[in-house]
């Protein structure tokens, strides 16, 4: 099926960026908002982004015009209702979005295709008040939505299959990258990523560290963009949280996943990072986050090695449990959090055998789950298998 309309459901962050990519796309689209302000602040808001990017030489004048042109923003469900694909980017509530969609089903044609942009909800639960489920996916965008490329694709239990080539079609269309996940807590991104705030954390709480000197090791030795810490200041602690929160919940408490105290404290003070002006950092920052005394090299190589050893566990773990493909889990980690190499591809550079050895050590260290190395990994290394071996 060839999707020309779209219509996109709530008009925050998430869903004014997917409205503005599908516009620049030459896509019709129309957005809906149940809140008549947030609507209105959103369209002026584009128009504003759009005028920027033509000053800066972005967009030509007849491009920004033809985009606003393309988006139709407005108060009625019924005008969302015709659109091919319905993009659902409201409030992150089980409920909320069960009853919208229930809703919108009896106004729109048979064959819509319905897709929500969540972070946390499981697919087949959203799905499952539709009349027709199989119309149903998981399409999540990363923010904000205009510079991310990635897009996971997540087909529920109920899912038709034919719906995976037409989005992928739909995504690469937009530029966008998309992968594959199955329809477990936190898909790709949000789960392979937790132990970058999560081991850094525990470095923390364990006295071995400083938050900047974490940041200064992820960077520096590690070539991250952001440490940890700038990071979840950037994101808000309290979102953060909640996403580990919520995948440790989902994973039956798996403790790889244990959120820490260290940041529930800083939720608890409202200490949420750059929006509240502090958090591991108060702003506006003075310098970059720099430490007062610079770890030495072996400290700062304990440091982010400690890190992508979790990190690498996590991603074998999550091709292990076939919840994506090693090209997926590695794609997903370039492009969904600037990472800069896939930990796939890292292990193989690093050797498997050193990341086992290393997950060994740690479990030898702390005798705690957290620490238990993917059975992937140990049967790679014992095969003398590489990730990506032809
Ligand atoms: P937001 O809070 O900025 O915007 C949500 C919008 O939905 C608001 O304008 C609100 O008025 C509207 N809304 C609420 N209930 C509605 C209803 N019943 N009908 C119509 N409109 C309604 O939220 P944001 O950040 O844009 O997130 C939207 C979705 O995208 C959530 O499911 C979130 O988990 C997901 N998401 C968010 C990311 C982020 O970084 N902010 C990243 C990826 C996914």
């Amino acid at each position: 099926m060839e999707i020309k309309q779209i219509s996109v459901i709530g008009s925050g962050a998430m869903g004014s960026g997917i409205a503005q990519v599908a516009a620049q796309n030459d896509y019709k689209v129309a957005v809906y908002d149940v809140n008549p302000v947030a609507l209105q602040n959103a369209a002026a808001k584009l128009s504003d982004t759009l005028e920027k990017l033509q000053a800066k030489g972005k967009f030509s004048p007849e491009k920004v015009a033809q985009i606003k042109q393309n988006i139709l923003w407005s108060n009625k469900l019924s005008e969302v209702a015709k659109g091919q694909l319905i993009i659902e980017a409201i409030v992150e509530d089980l409920s909320s979005k069960q009853l919208l969609y229930r809703e919108i089903e009896l106004l729109a044609p048979e064959n819509t295709i319905f897709a929500s942009n969540t972070s946390s909800l499981s697919i087949a639960a959203l799905a499952s008040v539709l009349k027709n489920p199989a119309n149903f996916v998981g399409l999540h965008f990363f923010n904000p939505v205009p510079l991310m490329k990635l897009v996971e694709i997540i087909p529920a239990l109920q899912t038709h299959p034919s719906l995976i080539a037409t989005l992928q079609k739909l995504m690469q269309d937009w530029g966008k990258v998309p992968v594959l996940a199955k329809d477990t807590p936190g898909f790709i991104v949000n789960k392979v990523a937790r132990p970058f705030y999560g081991e850094a954390l525990r470095i923390y709480e364990e006295g071995i560290a400083s938050f900047a000197e974490i940041d200064y090791s992820m960077k520096n030795y590690g070539g991250f963009r952001m440490g940890p810490f700038e990071l979840m200041d950037f994101i808000g602690n309290d979102i953060n949280y909640a996403v580990t929160e919520s995948v440790f919940l989902a994973f039956y408490f798996d403790p790889r996943y244990k959120p820490a105290f260290a940041q529930k404290k800083m939720v608890d003070a409202n200490w949420l990072g750059r929006k509240t002006a502090k958090g591991y950092y108060t702003y506006p920052l003075e310098n970059e986050a720099t430490p007062a005394i610079l770890p030495d090299e072996t400290k700062a190589k304990a440091i982010f090695e400690r890190v992508l050893a979790m990190l690498i566990n996590e991603a074998a773990d999550t091709l292990f449990w076939q919840i994506a493909t090693a090209e997926d889990i590695d794609t997903a980690m370039r492009y969904g959090t600037n990472y800069p190499k896939g930990l796939l591809q890292w292990a193989n550079d690093w050797g498997i055998a050193n990341v086992v050895s290393y997950m060994d050590n740690l479990y030898e260290t702390y005798r705690e789950d957290r620490y238990r190395c993917s059975p992937l990994l140990r049967k790679m290394a014992s095969e003398n298998k590489l990730f990506f071996q032809a």
